[in-house]
């Protein structure tokens, strides 16, 4: 199980040094939330942030970005000049963006590239991408702050995309991103899922390392 703290639960004043902690206490992957102020209800950060932290760690680190905004096609060079190894847009964009081009741009630029799906959205919407990600992104909490509680019935999305990959022989990480921590781990892992995104139980633990290690 990959474990990927989420930059959003972290202390601001010191990023980096943040970004340096997470490694240090064993994370796999660190994940940077990426929201507009218009796809979701609230502003973090950008790329020249992202390019911050890449900055702060080794490069063998590797950079997960999760971008909810609008226009993903419009931003994607910056960010892949961020050097983000993965690179996830939403789903719910289908018909405002091309999402089969974005996802292309992403993996011609040099990432590997993610579609993320809301809670509300069945997982029918996916089934245009499922030999065209790297990874899907099933969101356990309504996108836009850290903090929320775990929603169980988007755990169905995991195992019909589990049961998938394995009827089709495809490849693709499930990842799971909100309201994760020790007590949600097993019920992601028993569905499928690959990559866990944890922020509150990471950063704001009192012991980084043994949270990570408890859900790994
Ligand atoms: C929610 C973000 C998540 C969030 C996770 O919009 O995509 O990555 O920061 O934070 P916790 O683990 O606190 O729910
Ligand atoms: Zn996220």
């Amino acid at each position: 199980m990959l474990i990927a703290p989420s930059m959003l639960a972290c202390d601001f004043r010191r990023i980096g040094e943040e970004a340096q902690r997470a490694l240090a206490a064993g994370a796999d992957w660190l994940h940077l939330d990426v929201m507009d102020g218009s796809f979701v209800d609230n502003i973090s950060f950008g790329p020249d942030i992202c390019a911050a932290i890449r900055k702060s760690v080794s490069e063998e680190a590797f950079l997960d970005a999760h971008l909810m905004i609008d226009a993903p096609d419009h931003y994607l060079p910056r960010f892949l000049a961020a050097k983000m190894d993965m690179i996830t847009i939403h789903v719910e964009r289908e018909g405002e963006v091309d999402l089969h081009a974005t996802l292309r741009a992403i993996r011609e630029g040099g990432a590997r590239c993610g579609l993320a799906i809301n809670p509300a959205t069945p997982v029918e919407a996916l089934m245009p991408y499922l030999e065209e990600v790297d990874m899907f992104l099933v969101m356990s909490v309504v996108p836009g702050f850290g903090g929320q509680s775990f929603m169980p019935h988007v755990l169905d999305k995991v195992r019909e995309l589990s049961r998938l990959r394995e009827a089709r022989g495809l490849r693709f990480l499930v990842q799971m991103d909100g309201g994760i921590g020790p007590a949600q781990a097993p019920l992601c892992r028993e569905a499928g899922a690959d990559c866990l995104v944890a922020g509150s139980s990471t950063f704001r633990a009192p012991d980084m390392a043994a949270a990570i290690s408890s859900m790994k």
